[in-house]
């Protein structure tokens, strides 16, 4: 008993004299240890005679429990002490910036499709997608491109090798059979599609990517356009200009001068083309257009009988307008960019600009 007295005494006075961990863990080494001091005694009970076991032995527990809580407890204290120094000597220096997490951001293609898609569904347009893989019939000969059309050559399109039937409508030139599905070379199909399904009145867009065979600064084999159609009784060439007037003034800016040029497309009468004064010269004449002060970024017309008459519309009731706009040359004269490839190059320091 007087020894495990002396012992609590000395332990005691030895947790006063601790002000580390390092130091904690020698105390519970010395006590709690295999060869530490508690457990030498628990060892030497079986020593003692029969009778004083019980109590010696309820001693020394009581007296283990009692310095296994106090060790406990100092360490506790010790740690939160030890991490209050660390931050107070500037062992951890809570000024150092927190780490780089690298964030994605949108491809500058997408962020100007996605305003140009905003500004179309303000003016009540929807929004129609057709197939990339397209049938002939569907990107050329319901849109009333003949045969002999020069955006049918074979420099301009991609066939699709298809296994078996051909219709027997299909050239055939030396190569061999020219194929019934291609490679949409514009989005101008899905107006014929939507046009099978759909009744007038009808007000649509539909982006999309489009292919040709085409490469240079300015040509990329893929790239994206927005096709736009609205079909009404009353659909004249002035709802052309307010629709076109107002987008492009809308993705550029209010006082951005805007033209409309005639031009021809197959699958219009009239066509026009729409010029917006030069964003980088101002009109005053710049490479980028070419000395002229303006710049082209639309094609649009009155949708051709032609092609109504395919999709079984009422010509006599029914008249509309169609457009269609490259959206990578859009985006190189919003940023002005100008080199077409850098879109598709994946270069990160290109692509974090934006
Ligand atoms: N499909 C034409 C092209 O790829 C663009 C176009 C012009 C679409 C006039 C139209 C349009 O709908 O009316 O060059």
């Amino acid at each position: 008993m007087e020894d495990i007295n002396k012992l609590r005494e000395e332990f005691v006075r030895e947790c006063k004299g601790i002000s580390s961990l390092k130091q904690l863990n020698d105390l519970r080494i010395k006590y709690l240890g295999k060869k530490g001091l508690l457990t030498q005694r628990l060892k030497a009970l079986s020593a003692l005679p029969p009778a004083e076991r019980p109590a010696a032995g309820k001693e020394i527990n009581i007296l283990k429990r009692y310095v296994e809580a106090e060790i406990k407890r100092l360490e506790g204290d010790l740690s939160t002490l030890e991490s209050r120094k660390k931050v107070a000597t500037g062992f951890i220096d809570i000024t150092i910036p927190g780490k780089y997490i690298p964030a994605g951001s949108r491809h500058p293609i997408n962020r100007v499709l996605d305003e140009i898609v905003d500004i179309f569904l303000f003016m009540g347009f929807t929004v129609e997608e057709g197939p990339e893989v397209e049938m002939d019939y569907y990107n050329f000969e319901a849109l009333n491109i003949p045969r002999d059309h020069p955006a049918r050559d074979m420099q301009d399109t991609f066939y699709v090798e298809t296994d078996g039937e051909r219709q027997s409508s299909s050239p055939v030139d030396k190569e061999g059979a020219e194929s019934d599905v291609v490679l949409r070379t514009h989005t101008s199909p899905v107006q014929i599609r939507v046009m099978e399904k759909q009744k007038p009145p009808l007000r649509f867009i539909a982006p999309g990517k489009v292919y040709r065979c085409d490469s240079d600064v300015s040509h990329t084999p893929m790239f994206h356009q927005v096709e736009g159609l609205m079909v009404g009784e009353d659909i004249t060439f002035a709802n052309v200009k307010s629709v076109l007037k107002l987008f492009v003034q809308s993705l550029f800016s209010v006082d951005t001068p805007v033209r409309f040029r005639p031009s021809y497309f197959p699958f219009t009468e009239p066509s026009a083309e729409i010029d917006i004064g030069c964003v980088l010269c101002s009109g005053a004449g710049c490479r980028v257009c070419k000395g002229t002060g303006w710049i082209e970024v639309l094609g649009a017309g009155m949708v051709h009988p032609k092609v109504f008459e395919g999709v079984g519309y009422d010509t006599e009731k029914y008249t509309g307008f169609a457009f269609g706009m490259g959206v990578e040359r859009l985006t190189m004269l919003k940023y002005g960019i100008d080199d077409i490839r850098l879109f598709y190059e994946n270069d990160l320091r290109f692509l974090r600009q934006f």
